[in-house]
């Protein structure tokens, strides 16, 4: 029996994981699911948000299955996600972002993947407070990780049958930290040709997204775009609760949605697991659990055609319901 890293996390994360890992042993895939608390509930009892055993666990299983931890604005610990993401050199970022059935939307045919790149940028957290009226915040961009992400797209690409990538920066304004992640990019297209390459600037990018979604196929961009981006992509598709992800290393693989943590709808049985429940099913895949992973895709594809679906999908059903109307269509 596989053994995975399950970290329930906080706000809507337990309502969302129990619904998911119901799903999931309903499907008949049997899990040990090796459950790891994070994030501020147990900061108190063991100094951090983010204990060792919890990285620990996630380097001997390989794999984790993660949903939402909150992180304080401006003042307190710093993002378990962040942190958790640069611990385990997890340097790409995937979020496919692609219509699901029955969920109306302003366009039909938005089939995206975001590549983002998720060790630096900004998000390397170098900030200083100059003086009383002036913060700093550093943006580091390096060779190694602007080629590594470029190859993983590419590879991704390729993998995947897809046509094109595209790289998006700022680089006009940000000569030298976007310009090395362009000419990243362009060094490792040379070893793609099959692959047709695109190169855009952040701003017209966004434009572009939300007139004619279609035109774009994969992305692949820096840390802080692609957060950014990725949102932009998620509402493209019926918004967040349905926006999966994963966070891929070399050695480890973290399979969480987009969204955080809703604290607006927490405990209420009122969030939508279809995020979750997509990142888990991507996990499948990962782990070569096809058969899983399709029975359980197409069980969800079944209940949302069927028109169960939860509030912010326009439905009436609760995070239990739905999971229970998955379960029986399985
Ligand atoms: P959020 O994604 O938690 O919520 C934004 C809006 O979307 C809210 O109105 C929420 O109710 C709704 N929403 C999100 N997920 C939903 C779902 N599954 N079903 C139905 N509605 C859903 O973003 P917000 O409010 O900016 O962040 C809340 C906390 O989550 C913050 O502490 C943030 O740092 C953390 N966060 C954690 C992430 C992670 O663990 N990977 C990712 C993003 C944010």
């Amino acid at each position: 029996m596989k053994t995975i890293t399950l970290i329930n996390g906080d706000g809507i994360g337990p309502e969302i994981s129990d619904a998911v890992v119901r799903i999931i042993e309903a499907s008949g895939l049997k899990i040990n699911w090796d459950v790891q608390t994070a994030g501020a509930d147990v900061i108190e009892k063991e100094g951090t948000p983010l204990p060792e055993r919890v990285l620990n666990s996630i380097k001997t299983n390989k794999i984790a299955l993660k949903a939402p931890v909150t992180t304080p604005i401006g003042k307190g610990f710093r993002s378990v996600n962040v942190q958790l993401r640069k611990e385990l050199d997890l340097y790409a970022n995937l979020r496919p972002c692609k219509n699901l059935p029955n969920v109306k939307t302003r366009f039909d045919n938005v089939d995206i993947v975001v590549v983002r790149e998720n060790t630096e940028d900004l998000y390397a957290g170098i900030e200083r407070q100059v003086d009383e009226n002036t913060a700093e915040s550093i943006k580091i961009i390096t060779r190694k990780a602007s080629e590594r992400i470029a190859k993983f797209a590419f590879d991704y690409a390729v993998k995947n049958g897809r046509k094109e990538v595209c790289v998006v920066t700022k680089a006009n304004i940000m000569k030298l930290s976007d310009g090395l992640f362009l000419e990243c990019f362009r060094n490792i297209a040379k070893d793609y040709p099959q692959i047709v390459t695109r190169e855009i600037l952040v701003d017209n990018l966004c434009m572009q997204l939300v007139q004619n979604p279609s035109q774009f196929d994969v992305l692949v961009l820096p840390n802080l775009y692609g957060d950014i981006v990725s949102d932009l992509c998620a509402g493209l598709i019926g918004g967040l609760g349905v926006a999966q992800g994963a966070n891929i290393g070399v050695d480890c693989a973290v399979f969480e949605p987009v969204h955080g943590s809703a604290p607006d709808i927490k405990g209420q049985n009122k969030a939508n697991p279809t995020a979750l429940l997509l990142s888990a099913i991507e996990m499948l895949r990962y782990i070569d659990e096809h058969k899983y992973a399709d029975r359980i895709e197409t069980a969800l594809f079944k209940t949302l055609k069927s028109g169960i679906c939860t509030g912010d999908l326009g439905g009436m059903a609760s995070t239990s319901d739905f999971a229970n109307a998955v379960i029986k269509n399985l």
